[in-house]
């Protein structure tokens, strides 16, 4: 520990820091945790698809308060306040699907504005609105793209570890569809989401995923089912396999052979397998395959692949010379294409299952660029084309890609950075904190959901609603 963090952490130190408005981070609601709290439903017109997903979860909703002239009452001083909650909601969930007209998003203002200050610690805004791409009409276009701003900006509003996010839901999407995304997002399992935007369709032909229990998908979704993660030795690799194992699955733990001891560790730990492979080999892919046929047999199929395995080489761009950028490109990038490429072949052994889920970690640094980081933010936003690519090449069978971006994430690879900078980096997004390998996990398990078929070529970023790249 540094000189400056012994006096920043000490007691006298927190004083100091609290004055000068570095308030104590709020402690995030996490795991299989429903909030606190009636979970409010705001069925606008046209919408019915947040009401029946809730119904299906078997989850019971209330009516939420309107901000409208007749509802507010005058306070001491005679100043008309909007109408309070006795008990703190614990979310409110907005079904604007039907929402086309921009006189129509004062509703929106209407439910809430009630909410801003009483919703629970952790508590949740989940907005749905019909994908801008998919509507007709300019006013509709233009009112469905109006959400976003509307939704980032409540992000930043709330307060208590309290999060915003928004669905773009396609045509035809149904409870089937949004169940495992709207009890991800109720839960604590996307306690470090805030401020995100991404698509739902319908789920493919074929793509026979188990129906949405009670709080998302049953408790152990992936019971059974073999899942590959890359760079399972430690950091965020390990808290990956720890969260998939948790929800039942058989984890296949990759790692350099250097990184074999703790390796051999993650894996006996989780009643897995350790593979040890550098990835960046030509028959990566091949050796992944036979390993899985040789451990779970000759009929076995890998559910979900978590391309996790990452570097970073960090220079300027005026110091970068070819070493450093090749070898960030073939690990984070290239290796992860190959790998897809083979595993794809739906005749290979110890392939990918005919409706598997194939899931990478790209970065914030891929969104924004960053510093020094030309190698690492080019191979990052590299994941993010890849997986949107993949998704469209496999159109035709189940089987979805999607990636996550983690902001700034408490790892060994951020310890290293010195500590007013990483000071900095955890503060600078709207929960006042850096986010927790397990909140990068519980993303690409949500992702890997057999009922998440739903979410194909989509980046999520789990940043805390990171001011860089917002
Ligand atoms: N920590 C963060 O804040 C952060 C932010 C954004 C993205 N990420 C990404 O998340 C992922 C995990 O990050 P982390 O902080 O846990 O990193 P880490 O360095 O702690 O762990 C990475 C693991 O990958 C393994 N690995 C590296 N090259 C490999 C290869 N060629 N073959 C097989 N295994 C290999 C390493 O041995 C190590 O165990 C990376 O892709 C990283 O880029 C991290």
């Amino acid at each position: 520990m540094g000189a400056l963090e012994s006096i920043l952490t000490s007691p006298l130190g927190r004083r100091a820091a609290a004055r000068a408005g570095l308030a104590e981070p709020p402690v995030l609601r996490r795991g299989r945790v429903l909030p606190e709290g009636p979970v409010l439903l705001a069925d606008l017109p046209g919408g019915g698809v947040a009401r029946a997903t809730l119904a299906a979860l078997g989850l019971p909703v209330a009516e939420p308060l309107l901000d409208l002239p007749e509802n507010r009452a005058a306070d001491e001083r005679g100043r008309p306040q909007p109408p309070r909650y006795e008990l703190r909601p614990g979310a409110l969930v907005i079904d604007a699907t039907g929402i086309r007209e921009v006189a129509q998003l004062e509703l929106l203002r209407q439910v809430l504005r009630p909410v801003m200050k009483r919703l629970a610690d952790s508590g949740r805004v989940i907005l749905l609105a019909t994908d801008a791409a998919t509507v007709d009409g300019v006013e509709a276009r233009a009112v469905a793209q109006a959400m976003d701003g509307l939704m980032r900006t409540v992000g930043k509003e709330l307060r208590g570890g309290a999060t915003a996010n928004l669905l773009w839901l396609a045509g035809g999407v149904g409870a089937d569809d949004v169940g495992s995304t709207l009890a991800f997002l109720l839960e604590g399992r996307s306690a470090f989401v805030s401020g995100q935007a991404w698509r739902i369709r319908p789920r493919k032909p074929g793509d026979r995923a188990a129906p949405s229990g009670p709080a998302g998908a049953s408790a152990r979704p992936f019971e059974g089912r073999i899942v590959v993660v890359t760079g399972a030795a430690r950091g965020i690799g390990a808290a990956i396999a720890r969260t998939f194992r948790r929800d039942g699955a058989e984890i296949v733990a990759v790692d350099m052979p250097a990184a074999g001891e703790s390796l051999a560790a993650v894996a006996n730990g989780l009643r897995g397998s350790a593979l040890q492979l550098d990835i960046t080999v030509p028959d990566a892919g091949a050796r992944i395959a036979a390993h899985v046929a040789r451990v779970h047999g000759s009929d076995a199929k890998i559910w979900a692949i978590v391309h996790n395995a990452g570097i970073t080489r960090d220079t300027m761009l005026a110091n970068l010379d070819e070493r450093r950028w090749a070898s960030v490109l073939d690990v984070n990038l290239a290796a992860e294409m190959r790998i897809n490429a083979t595993l794809v072949d739906a005749a290979l052994a110890g392939g990918l299952a005919e409706n598997a889920r194939i899931v990478g970690i790209a970065s914030t640094s891929g969104w924004a660029g960053n510093k020094g980081q030309a190698n690492y933010a080019a191979s990052k936003a590299g994941v993010m084309g890849l997986v949107r690519a993949e998704a469209d090449a496999l159109a035709g069978r189940p089987i979805t890609a999607n990636a996550v971006a983690p902001g700034f994430i408490e790892t060994d690879m951020t310890a290293a950075i010195p500590f007013v900078q990483r000071e900095i980096f955890r503060r600078t997004n709207s929960l006042a904190q850096g986010g927790q390998p397990v909140d990068v996990a519980e993303t690409l398990a949500y992702l890997c959901d057999p009922a998440s078929g739903g979410v194909d070529g989509q980046v999520i970023r789990v940043c805390g609603q990171n001011i860089i790249g917002a």
